[in-house]
């Protein structure tokens, strides 16, 4: 696939059909993460695949999550608070949970720098899952700590996203972007 094709293409996915993910087709998704640029190839990444123990804890903590955020809102439209909570159950059945994480960054540059890497890993991997044909979400989890521990992420340390991701029968419109011209400021 070219790639401003899977750029345009890819879709966030929130649920996802039974089938499962094979080993072969989830390393090409890690590989691709390990591609993305970091600064002075640092490369501070983790991944890590989330297994069932590990799952039923972290989709409570995102449960908890948000029913202390967006379930919370009373201008937020019913039908979006079910969904919510449909897909927080078991993270929408997707067969694959993987994490991408930074360890504690120990200086200025690290700091600034470590979330941005994992930025372009995330993309990277879900540019290399559609075009395997496998869709997924990029889950933030912010600065929480209740899922940093269940990840067994030292302090200081980061969950860039997790990946929540399958295959998919239900791959929604794309939601409309913003023109270049009007996210482009130009200076003399
Ligand atoms: C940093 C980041 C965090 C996101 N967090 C969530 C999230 O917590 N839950 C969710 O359902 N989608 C999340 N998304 C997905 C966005 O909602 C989605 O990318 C956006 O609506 C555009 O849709 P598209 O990916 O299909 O183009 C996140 C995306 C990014 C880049």
């Amino acid at each position: 696939m070219e790639v401003i094709k899977a750029i345009h293409d890819r879709r966030t996915v929130r649920m996802f059909t039974e089938k499962p993910l094979n080993d072969d087709v989830l390393n090409k998704i890690l590989e691709a993460g390990i591609w993305a640029p970091s600064h002075g190839n640092t490369q501070p990444w983790e991944f890590i695949v989330i297994g069932p123990n590990t799952r039923r804890k972290l989709s409570e903590t995102y449960l908890n999550m948000m029913e202390n955020g967006p379930l919370k809102n009373p201008s937020f439209p019913e039908d979006r608070k079910a969904a919510i909570r449909k897909f927080a159950t078991n993270f929408g059945d997707a067969p694959v949970l993987i994490a991408v994480a930074c360890p504690p960054a120990s200086n200025d540059m690290d700091r600034y720098d470590f979330p941005l890497t994992a930025g372009a890993v995330i993309q990277n991997m879900l540019l290399e899952a559609w075009d395997n044909e496998v869709a997924g979400v990029w889950l933030s989890f912010g600065i929480n700590p209740e899922a940093q521990s269940i990840l067994e992420i030292n302090e200081g340390g980061f969950i860039g996203g997790i990946l929540a991701i399958g295959y998919s029968s239900n791959i929604p419109a794309a939601p409309p972007r913003i023109s270049v011209e009007e996210k482009t400021r130009k200076l003399p």
